[in-house]
């Protein structure tokens, strides 16, 4: 019979390290800007993403991981593209305390073409914070990334792309200032014709080139800003500046989710290749009202794609701080006779905190010899008839071949030094 394979678009994670440092040391970095780790479960109503992210966008349009439940539930449910609305659900339904600073991380499901560095099952650190109106907060929220990236993880070949989509009723004016420009344009894809109608910013969005040069000339969001929100557009590039945070302005960055307003960002590296964004985000006014609260909760927030994030770090991983695995013991006994000693054995030094497996199938002594090399032992416990009777244990250093008996209430003693 033919072996199962993994599910298109999905990853099997072998080797943690990498993962496990990312999500500890963002961890440990959140904490210093006191934000709190959450989780939300991985199925929601497939309506709050289609209230919040908007009906034409692609996750909600095409990508998303509906699930059939037994019985005749009218619920749809669906695995979840995104952690932003469920966070915000979080919090409408518990009232917790404002600013609510969290983040969380885990799986999230889009049924993407797939490629490098795009998975239809793909792993995201989310952070966001809720209730928060000045724009002071979005150059904290860019500077814990930023940080993140450039001092703690000591990446420097990424570039911060920042735009501003103005508030609500600019974005109105806008938009209308911006259909009239393209429906003065011909030649636009069938994609763009749609967008014009449904969210006409998205139309920036557009990878088709022909589409792209026709927008060159199309009036751009942050030149047609209220004097209000064109002071706070000022002022988020001066505490950027002033925190020597390196960004350009992008005006053709829009996002694909439909919730922003006001403050967008992404970081990418062209060393990813076409998925070049590991980290984007931003603000959202009213999204809270489109998860049921009856006032605005201004907000904002951010996701880091963690694949793509290690494959940034991936030829970088001798300069990462990884922590080192502790030396590895394996314990051998000599016949199945000795398992009972072996099991004990292996107790006392798990109780003592190091590190020990035990090869307990019976193989030869070679062969346990072998395994114990490819485990990356340090040290091999062996325990035979003789061991056994004299209360010792054989300990065999890995790298040198020295070997000396010990007692066995001495063994943790000198295993520690
Ligand atoms: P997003 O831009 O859709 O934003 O995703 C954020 C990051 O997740 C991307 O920059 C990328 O690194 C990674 N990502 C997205 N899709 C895939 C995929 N198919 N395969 C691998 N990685 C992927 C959001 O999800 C927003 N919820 C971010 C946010 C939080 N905005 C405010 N708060």
């Amino acid at each position: 019979m033919q072996t199962i394979p993994r599910v298109k678009g999905t990853q099997d994670f072998l080797n943690m390290c990498l993962y496990q440092f990312i999500i500890d040391s963002f961890s440990e970095h959140c904490a210093l800007y006191h934000f709190n780790r959450i989780e939300t479960p991985i199925i929601e109503h497939i309506e709050l993403f289609k209230r919040t992210l908007g009906s034409y966008t692609d996750v909600v349009g095409k990508e998303m991981f509906i699930i059939k439940s037994p019985g005749d539930n009218k619920d749809e449910l669906c695995l979840r593209p995104e952690a932003t609305a469920s966070t915000m659900r979080a919090f409408l339904e518990s009232q917790q305390l404002m600013p609510w600073k969290v983040f969380s991380y885990g799986p999230m499901f889009r049924y993407e073409r797939p490629q490098k560095g795009r998975y239809r099952q793909f792993h995201q650190i989310n952070i966001e914070i809720i209730g928060a109106e000045h724009v002071s907060q979005d150059a904290l929220l860019i500077m814990l990334l930023d940080r993140y990236f450039h001092e703690k993880l000591k990446l420097n070949s990424y570039a911060l792309q920042i735009n501003y989509l103005g508030s609500y009723e600019d974005r109105k004016k806008y938009t209308q200032l911006l259909k009239t420009f393209v429906d003065g344009v011909d030649g636009i894809c069938d994609t763009c014709i749609i967008r014009k109608e449904k969210n006409t910013v998205r139309i920036f969005d557009c990878k088709n080139e022909t589409c792209q040069k026709l927008y060159e000339d199309a009036p751009t969001m942050i030149d047609n800003l209220s004097a209000e929100s064109k002071k706070e557009w000022e002022r988020l590039q001066d505490e950027l500046s002033l925190l020597s945070i390196t960004f350009s302005v992008n005006p053709r960055l829009v996002r694909g989710l439909d919730y922003y307003n006001k403050t967008v960002f992404e970081f990418s590296s062209g060393q990813l290749g076409a998925q070049n964004a590991f980290c984007g985000g931003g603000r959202y006014d009213r999204l809270a009202q489109e998860v049921g609260s009856k006032k605005e909760i201004p907000s904002l927030g951010a996701a880091i794609g963690i694949e793509r994030l290690m494959l940034l770090l991936e030829p970088l991983i001798d300069s990462l701080a990884l922590p080192q695995p502790k030396p590895l013991f394996v314990v051998m006994p000599l016949s199945e006779e000795q398992n009972p000693l072996a099991l004990l054995v292996a107790d006392t030094l798990h109780a003592a905190q190091l590190s020990s497996d035990i090869l307990l199938d019976g193989d030869s002594l070679k062969s346990m010899m072998k395994k114990a090399n490819k485990m990356g032992a340090s040290y091999a416990l062996l325990i035979g008839d003789e061991e056994q009777r004299n209360k010792s244990i054989l300990v065999k250093n890995m790298m040198t071949g020295d070997q000396e008996q010990i007692k066995q209430i001495d063994l943790v003693d000198y295993l520690r030094k």
